[in-house]
């Protein structure tokens, strides 16, 4: 036998357990972006390498270490997405969705690449759920998501995840910020990481999301970009807060909220749940008024996306469990197995679940295969239930089984299971 092979380090596959559950959360994610008024696109996994460098940003960790990026056959850099916002504009401004008016409520779902470390709820593909609302620049916009993002939250029975806001300002105010900052880092330089020491002419604002515990310390006393706001991005920022307030979603103002990509500018913001340990944002995003105009087109927008592995973790299970057959059809005889399997068809059109055995085993195996699979009840079929039109019908949670006579037994099945009719009184 040759070797084995295996998955790639970072890419993992989902069983069905998992995989039932990420469909769960994701359903009820869209149902909930849908109640705003958003509408999903699909959008495409590969993407030229440019959209991102000058999306995200040449100086951020994703483009820097963490992209996948490859050659095509026609020698074109090509990138697998590590993010859908860019992409999500480059479709807007490429599809010319402007002309439709208003703002362009959009998400998508799907995988994202990331060549991170990987470790417990990080990974190098995972799913993301992301939503844009682009066009639209004011305040009450970005109170809206927030909202929104809340509210799925409290919809998915997850009470202790926190809001936290912060604004980092605008291309008016963020230089003398960022000249501040960078005053501040040169003076604590010393006892900041070498990382961090880098970023302090590369990428200032992200040092203040530096995990290590000893820059954690030396950024004490750092200047707060909040203190740095121009009027209008002061007035933005006080807009949101006051709307959240009457709109009664919780939040906390938290300055060290900087994000890891360039585009941001304004309201940013992180969901984080302790839950989740080391990597415990389970939903970020932001304002990003200056993406498109990196990527050729000048148009404001703001966002959000959900780790929806991260999602899954912390929401509310319940009962929730893979769904198992509501009937197994055993065949007690050779003959009895098409016409079994004919059976089975027949109830599955009534939306049931149903498995037969397709291996020719012995009715015991098959007894025990469907106690396996979970059945409730067993429908046996052989040639003395062929001649008479009867069934056997075994009730696995009672141990039960008795005899019916076949069409009665479908009869009431299909009424059992028929949807009701709309608009019939009850
Ligand atoms: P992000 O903060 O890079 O933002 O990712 C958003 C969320 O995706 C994170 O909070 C986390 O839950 C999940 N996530 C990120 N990386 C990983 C990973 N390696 N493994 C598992 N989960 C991960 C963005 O992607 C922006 N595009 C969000 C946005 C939309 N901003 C505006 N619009």
């Amino acid at each position: 036998m040759s070797r084995l092979i295996k998955a790639i380090r970072g890419f993992r596959d989902i069983p069905a357990e998992e995989a039932y559950i990420l469909r769960h959360v994701e359903d009820r994610t869209r149902e909930h972006f849908e109640l705003f008024g958003y509408r999903e696109i699909r959008l495409p996994i590969v993407e030229a390498t440019e959209l991102f460098a000058r999306g995200i940003g040449e100086s951020t960790d994703i483009v820097e270490k963490e992209m996948y990026t490859f050659q095509d056959r026609n020698g074109a850099s090509i990138t697998l997405r590590p993010e859908g916002t860019a992409s999500a504009v480059r479709a807007y401004l490429e599809g010319g969705w402007k002309a439709q008016g208003g703002i362009a409520k959009i998400f998508y779902t799907g995988p994202m690449f990331r060549y991170e470390r990987p470790q417990k709820g990080r990974y190098r593909q995972f799913y993301q759920i992301g939503l844009e609302a682009i066009g639209g620049e004011g305040p009450l916009v970005d109170a809206e998501v927030l909202d929104l993002l809340y509210r799925l939250f409290v919809r998915l029975g997850v009470e202790d995840v926190r809001i936290l806001v912060n604004s980092l300002g605008c291309v008016e105010c963020r230089p003398s910020y960022r000249d501040a900052l960078t005053g501040f880092l040169g003076k604590v330089a010393g006892a900041l990481c070498s990382n961090c020491v880098r970023r302090i002419q590369s990428n200032p604002l992200r040092v203040l999301d530096c995990k290590v515990p000893s820059c954690r310390e030396a950024l004490r006393g750092a200047p707060a970009v909040l203190d740095y706001l121009c009027k209008a991005c002061d007035a933005h920022f006080t807009r949101v807060r006051q709307t959240l307030k009457e709109l009664e979603v919780p939040f906390e103002v938290d300055h060290g909220i900087v994000r890891g990509l360039d585009y941001y500018n304004r309201t940013a913001f992180e969901a984080v749940c302790e839950r989740l340990g080391a990597q415990n944002a389970v939903a970020a995003g932001g304002r990003y008024d200056g993406l498109a105009r990196e990527i050729g087109g000048d148009t404001p927008g703001i966002g959000f996306a959900i780790g929806l592995e991260r999602l899954a973790l912390i929401i509310e299970r319940g009962g929730l469990r893979l769904p198992v057959p509501h009937f197994f059809v055993a065949a007690a005889t050779g003959s009895a197995r098409v016409p079994a399997q004919a059976l089975a068809d027949r109830i599955r059109g009534m939306g049931l679940i149903v498995e037969t055995d397709l291996e020719d085993r012995s009715l015991k195996a098959q007894l025990r295969s469907a106690d396996r699979a979970g059945a409730t009840r067993v429908i046996i079929l052989g040639d003395e239930e062929l001649g008479s039109g009867q069934l056997q019908v075994k009730d696995f949670s009672t141990g039960e089984q008795r005899a019916v006579d076949s069409k009665v037994f479908l009869a009431a099945l299909e009424k059992e299971t028929m949807p009701p009719v709309k608009g019939a009184v009850p």
